[in-house]
């Protein structure tokens, strides 16, 4: 067994080649060009040939990858193939929508296939393990990596965790188009205080085990390789250095086989943090509390054997770090072959391939939410009408990239202008209006924003005026969310907001596109603007993914899947929140204050959480409970009818919410626990069945103990979170 095998290996190892093994280096030179002679990359050549890695990250294609095995392979002593990592987080060069548009799919099946056309596209190039999924569940849109995840909610976020594990590890790890997935970041990184990145996490153990952790254990359930941990403290200790999560819960509790590695440099900026007192203090601190291997900081192969030399550390640690990594690399076959994923005809049939760019199209179109559609403004009419498109995202093939895109070759995408114009029935006119951004944007540098150049408004006006319909695509530039992309505000950034009204002024027929990687607070457009499509950063087909479903040739059925606020000030806002001693107004009319509200905006969100229109209508009728109360581990049987009572045929995602009315911990007002996407024809009905066990009604308490209460909760379904189709059951014990 692979067990064995492992053990086989580690009893022939030294202390240095274990310890080794528990070190990834990022690849920063180009390893198929003269070895580097100085500096840090003579460093790292040097312990690569020496077995001082285990992994590396950011060597990508075929020839890289070859070349940086080769070294492990043929000069170390023991030549333990490496793993190479790579963020493939959103596709790798044929890129799919970002993670938080995919979400708004709610289609399990789509976003695993997702998953498995990255992987495929990955592992053609060499890489055989991604740091993806992120599964941080988060409230906070200020937060630039909402765009990465699933959203708010932990049911959705759990069912999404489950199918990107499946569609980057396929059934079977060792195959060459899979590879190994990681769960990222353990834990609460989303919760970051303010939305600032990087900040403290304070929260309680409820929320942490109600709210953060299902996504990560429905990750390891579907048997995900890797963890990773945050840069984030949680209640004043690193998560990088936590015990109770990564050692107690993870590995402990959990049973997680495979291994944890820190997130960059995470294990020395301890010392940053304040909770270890020097590089060794941090690597001691790291590695009892359960961290296998350390991106970056260098600190487990400099100080790994100083501390076990002097007994501070004890050898069985980092044997079983090291298992755990060996076994990984068993799994995916590469002590049978080192270069199974480097075979250049693969790599040049794979990468790019119609298939793949068939694929992420369908992706993007699912990804689309419609948010708002007065008089049926849209779909658009297809023959013999004046088209006027502005806005400076509109004709942007670099931006509809979103961001975490490393591999993808800058301004690959379709433009939202280019899809349209493959609508040849109607003229098109196109006017930018303005710029978006002044300096030129990257991964990594922060953005400068044009907020005074409006020299191109006038014509922008002009074409307005002349046209029949105005498609304003407008929003965030694709690198300002992500990573260090925090913002204060969820405005439409530059002089935008300021086009955008002088446009309407001209045409009411306006369309506003939104180009965004988070929940934008548009009260303006949300009220003015007749209607108005979510289309995030959708990826390499962006432009036909909008035109088709503008032109009807795509019904939209993507669902928020996170609440998009009214302002800044509401946030964080979330549709599972609590009830509060006093949620409503006592005597409304009465100008009294003494109940959970603010006093200068009402307390609903702008788009509610699972909220998205369609071009057809659905009606919910008949809501079912089987039976009036239930035993404690009986499953409940719930039917629905939905009927398809408008014009096209679509897709809805038919949404089941519960509320346990009273219990031992004060629950969430709702919570999902089902939803089912569904197609009807014109005119069609169906009669929808959830089923709900002790899984989904129970929850965990102060001490993280799941449990099941007896009780009376009530059920609500329909098309968002704020169902009203209501009926109740009893749970006895
Ligand atoms: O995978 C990422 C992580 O999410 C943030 N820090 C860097 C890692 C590797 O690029």
């Amino acid at each position: 067994s692979i067990d064995v095998k492992v053990d086989s290996i580690l009893k022939i190892m030294t202390l240095e080649e274990k310890v080794g093994q528990m070190n990834q280096y990022n690849g920063f030179w180009d390893v198929t060009g003269p070895s580097p002679k100085d500096g840090n990359a003579a460093k790292k050549y040097e312990d690569i040939k020496s077995g001082r890695v285990g992994s590396m990250l950011t060597v990508r294609g075929v020839d890289q990858v070859r070349e940086v095995q080769k070294l492990v392979v043929e000069e170390s002593r023991l030549g333990i193939p490496l793993l190479i990592g790579f963020d493939v987080i959103h596709g790798y060069k044929t890129l799919s929508p970002i993670p938080l548009a995919e979400a708004a799919s709610w289609d399990i099946e789509a976003i695993k296939k997702s998953a498995a056309v990255a992987a495929s596209e990955a592992a053609a190039s060499g890489i055989n393990w991604t740091f993806a999924p992120m599964v941080d569940i988060s409230r906070d849109p200020r937060w630039g990596r909402v765009m990465e995840g699933a959203g708010e909610d932990p049911y959705l976020g759990s069912k999404i965790a489950r199918a990107r594990v499946e569609g980057f590890q396929g059934k079977n790890l060792d195959a060459v188009n899979t590879i190994a997935a990681t769960a990222k970041h353990f834990a609460a990184y989303g919760f970051a205080e303010a939305g600032k990145e990087y900040n403290k996490v304070d929260i309680g153990t409820v929320t942490l085990h109600n709210m953060v952790l299902p996504p990560f254990k429905a990750a390891n359930q579907a048997g995900v390789s890797t963890f990773m941990t945050g840069f984030n403290e949680l209640n004043g200790i690193p998560v990088t250095g936590s015990e109770y999560l990564l050692r107690d819960l993870l590995k402990n509790k959990w049973g997680f086989q495979g291994f944890v590695i820190s997130d960059w440099a995470s294990i020395e900026e301890m010392v940053t943090h304040g909770y270890a007192r020097d590089k060794a203090d941090a690597a001691n601190k790291a590695v009892k509390a359960g961290v296998d291997m350390d991106m970056e900081s260098s600190s487990f192969v400099d100080e790994l054997i100083g501390l076990i030399q002097t007994g501070a550390v004890r050898e069985e640690l980092i044997d079983d770090a090291v298992r755990r990594i060996l076994k990984v690399k068993f799994l995916l076959g590469l002590f049978d072959d080192p270069y199974k994923y480097c075979d250049a005809e693969r790599e040049l049939q794979t990468i790019g391939s119609e298939e793949n760019r068939k694929a992420v199209l369908d992706m993007a179109k699912k990804s689309i939410v419609l948010l708002k559609n007065e008089n049926n403004l849209l779909p658009l009419k297809k023959n013999g009408q004046k088209i006027a498109v502005i806005g400076p995202l509109a004709d942007d093939s670099n931006s509809v990239l979103g961001s975490w895109r490393i591999a993808s070759e800058d301004s690959s995408g379709v433009s939202i202008v280019e899809g349209l114009k493959q609508y040849t029935g109607n003229e098109l006119i196109f006017k930018k209006g303005a710029d978006l951004i002044t300096n030129k944007p990257t991964f990594i540098n922060e953005l400068e924003f044009n907020t005074t150049d409006k020299r191109g408004f006038e014509e922008a006006l002009s074409a307005a005026k002349a046209a029949d319909v105005v498609i304003m695509v407008l929003g965030e530039h694709g690198f300002q969310s992500g990573e260090g992309r925090s913002r204060t505000q969820l405005d439409l950034p530059g002089v935008q907001q300021e086009l955008m009204e002088e446009v309407f002024k001209v045409n009411k027929n306006c369309v506003l596109v939104l180009n965004n990687g988070r929940p934008l607070a548009i009260e303006w457009a949300a009220e003015h603007i007749p209607s108005i499509v979510e289309a995030w950063h959708l990826g390499t087909e962006t432009g036909n993914a909008v035109a088709q479903v503008l032109y009807g040739d795509y019904n939209p059925s993507g669902k928020l899947p996170m609440t998009f606020p009214r302002n800044v000030g509401q946030i964080p806002i979330y549709y599972n929140h609590k009830n509060t001693g006093r949620p409503v107004d006592p005597q409304p009319g009465a100008n009294m204050v003494f109940w959970s509200h603010y006093s200068d905006i009402e307390n609903a969100p702008l788009f509610p959480f699972g909220y998205g229109l369609s071009y057809t209508s659905f009606n919910y009728s008949n809501l079912n409970v089987e039976k009036e109360s239930y035993a404690v581990n009986e499953e409940v049987q719930i039917s629905v009818e939905l009927s398809n009572t408008g014009d096209y045929d679509g897709k809805e995602v038919v949404q089941l919410y519960i509320r346990d009315l009273f219990a031992k911990i004060v629950r969430p007002v709702r919570e999902l626990k089902g939803f089912q996407l569904v197609e009807l024809k014109k005119g069609e009905s169906k009669i929808i069945k959830f089923s709900l066990t002790s899984e989904e009604l129970g929850f965990y308490d102060q001490d993280g103990n799941f449990t099941v209460e007896s009780g009376e909760f009530e059920i609500f379904v329909g098309t968002d979170s704020n169902a009203s189709l209501k009926t109740h059951f009893l749970l006895k014990e």
